[in-house]
């Protein structure tokens, strides 16, 4: 147990690549953390989707010991090459050669994508401090101003950081001039390092010590902690990841559950190494974890304050009678911005899929997902997303942790119906957006949207945004030849591409040869002229297949669409007329000319047992067909489908 005073906690923030699971690498080196032979790169990203991906998905939290004259007579270098002009990290400025001191360090790795930013937030809410780490060869980048603004939003102390100085391409100093210019921070203030070969990287320790304040709980309190993270263990249980902000919490203590008004009794606690590692107490400052009784998932929730009933008793009978013990402030529940529906390829893995979120969930407080049925799919599961690449990362899961195979609707915004009869809806999934005869209006998601970009592709950024129904809103100047570039833009325009255009990043990506970065904000609704387009397979809705479209632009995705069914769906047994219509109008239509697909065809003569076996399979085969009315698309081709359109 550490007392509060040699404790910091602090988070490693920046935008997506930058090099923060490096330079946490560095950091559990150098504390000894981990083992130098069990010592990979990235440690702390342990799911295999981050490794292979080469991104954090989660936060991950973890406790160093940190002993500043070991380290001042380790291998490590610490002088800093660079000669950045009133630099003050210049020389070897370590100022603990006697010190007998040894710190916790609590870390928490964040995650750089800007869809899981929820992570980026929760985990700021248990620090005191951040490490804004920058590229020195890309500059200040989009999720670099939005990470930043969360930090500051939680008032902690920033020590700011320009990494990859190793590599030939990098500008430190003009990066440093950047940081300055856009976030007020004096340059000398800025720490050059390779996270990499560890230049430098003592100094972060250093600095982390000197700059960011100790937390400023009382052990002797009454016991408050708050849940920023959790999972389900299948040995063991929901485990729930604290930080304590008040008293302590030890094996065996009865506590309770603010917010889900739980009692439930403490059979371990613990801090992360990044492994569990068990201890007999965790007190105020510190953050770890608690392994209770609770099995159910749904009882656990994120942002929850825990306290003792030791503590509720004491505080009742010997302090305040009619007073209560606080909940600390929690966090605000995400906003998913994008939907889609999940369902399973075998009818029977609809209770698998449920279960498996809901234990996704525990470990993804931003999934939230209610049941739906689809004409042709049969019941599945309606999930909101924090955006596209969350929903990629959700599906791949699912798949691969709970070996589900599933389909997945077209992804969709939510829109607000307002109805001739006075009725107002909220619609996410476009099967359920009314008929247009009964619209009065629609109002759809707006988003403020950041570019950070080279000069030198303004051009060609402002005319692609001119085609996607965008507002222009100001351009920022972060030095000469970069800039941050404000738009206003209707959310679906970024997370659900019209047609078979590639995703909204990847085009501006494309554009800008990978040099431009992105983000967005939702500021509010605005009104859209939007219907609901429907697709007509011989006479019969496809609910699947149905999307909510710009009224301009409804006859040309009309018309696509139905060519590309044409395309796709496998020739019936008779002729299929593909429609298009808005509402009881067909807009576009194509035939799909029939095709008896005899497969027994090739055995003339032969074997009768042979043939009897074929026809048999393929009787197999169709009871995971997707059938829409009279029409039967296999999985595979729904699903080609709804991504090539
Ligand atoms: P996300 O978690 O996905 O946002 O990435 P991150 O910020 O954690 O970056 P990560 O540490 O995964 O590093 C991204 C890439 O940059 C990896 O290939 C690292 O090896 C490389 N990298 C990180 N720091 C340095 C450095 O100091 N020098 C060089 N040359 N490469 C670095």
């Amino acid at each position: 147990m550490a007392g509060p005073s040699s404790i910091r906690n602090f988070c490693i923030i920046s935008h997506i690549d930058h090099g923060k699971s490096t330079l946490a690498d560095r950091f559990l080196e150098i504390t000894g953390t981990v083992e130098k032979t069990k010592m990979h790169e990235q440690y702390l990203d342990r799911m295999d989707l981050e490794r292979e991906r080469g991104i954090t998905i989660k936060m991950a939290p973890v406790r160093m010991v940190y002993r500043p004259a070991e380290i001042l007579n380790s291998k490590f270098e610490i002088t800093n090459k660079l000669q950045i002009p009133n630099s003050k990290y210049q020389t070897n400025n370590l100022e603990f050669k006697d010190s007998k001191f040894s710190y916790v360090l609590n870390l928490i790795d964040t995650p750089g994508h800007s869809d899981f930013s929820y992570e980026v937030s929760r985990a700021l809410a248990c620090c005191e401090g951040a490490i804004l780490v920058v590229d020195a060869t890309q500059g200040i980048q989009a999720q670099t101003l939005t990470n930043m603004r969360l930090a500051q939003d939680h008032r902690l102390v920033i020590i700011p950081v320009v990494n990859k100085i190793d590599l030939p391409s990098a500008q430190p100093q003009k990066v440093a001039k950047e940081i300055e210019r856009t976030f007020k921070i004096p340059s000398q203030e800025i720490i050059f390092i390779s996270a990499k070969t560890g230049q430098n990287v003592p100094s972060v320790l250093e600095e982390i010590v000197k700059k960011i304040p100790a937390p400023s709980g009382n052990k002797e309190k009454p016991t408050r902690a708050l849940i920023f993270d959790s999972y389900y263990d299948s040995y063991k249980g929901v485990i729930m990841f604290v930080r304590m902000f008040d008293g302590q919490i030890a094996q065996d203590d009865k506590v309770f559950l603010m917010a889900s008004k739980r009692v439930t009794k403490v059979l371990e606690v613990g801090y992360f190494t990044p492994d569990l590692v068990s201890a007999p107490v965790l007190s105020a400052g510190e953050i770890g974890y608690i392994i209770t009784g609770l099995k159910e998932v749904s009882e656990c929730r994120v942002g929850d304050t825990i306290t003792k009933i030791e503590s509720i008793q004491k505080f009742k009978n010997l302090l305040k009678p009619k007073v209560k013990i606080q909940p600390l402030p929690g966090y605000q529940e995400p906003q998913p911005v994008v939907f889609a529906s999940f369902f399973t390829t075998q009818d029977k893995d609809y209770n698998l899929l449920k279960s498996s979120l809901e234990k996704l969930k525990l470990n993804d407080y931003s999934l939230s997902f209610q049941p739906i049925s689809l004409c042709g799919l049969g019941r599945g599961l309606q999930c909101g997303f924090l955006g596209l690449l969350h929903l990629e990362i959700i599906k791949e899961r699912l798949m691969r942790e709970f070996g589900l195979e599933i389909i997945i609707s077209l992804p969709s915004v939510s829109y607000k119906v307002y109805k001739t009869n006075g009725e107002t809806l909220t619609i996410n999934q476009a099967s359920n957006f009314p008929d247009v005869s009964e619209i009065e209006s629609v109002e759809e998601p707006w988003a403020r949207l950041e570019i950070v970009t080279p000069l030198r592709y303004l051009g060609k950024i402002m005319e692609f945004l001119s085609s996607k129904r965008s507002l222009y809103k100001e351009t920022k100047y972060i030095n000469e030849n970069q800039i941050i570039l404000i738009y206003e833009i209707p959310l679906s325009e970024i997370v659900c591409p019209a047609l078979s255009s590639s995703p909204f990043y990847d085009q501006l990506k494309s554009i800008s040869s990978g040099y431009a970065s992105v983000d967005y904000k939702i500021i509010g609704f605005r009104k859209g002229h939007l219907l609901r387009l429907d697709i007509l397979l011989a006479g019969e809705r496809s609910e699947i297949f149905s999307r909510i479209v710009c009224r301009d632009e409804a006859y040309s995705i009309g018309r696509h669409l139905v060519k590309k069914l044409k395309e796709f769906i496998p020739r019936q047994m008779f002729p299929v007329k593909i429609q298009a219509a808005l509402g009881k109008r067909i807009i576009a239509a194509e035939t799909l000319s029939a095709l008896r697909k005899d497969v027994t065809a090739k055995l003339y003569g032969g074997d009768y047992t042979r043939k009897l076996k074929l026809l048999e399979k393929q009787k197999k085969g169709k009871k995971k067909m997707l059938q829409i009315g009279s029409v039967s698309i296999p999985p595979e081709t729904v699903f080609r489908l709804i991504k090539e359109i």
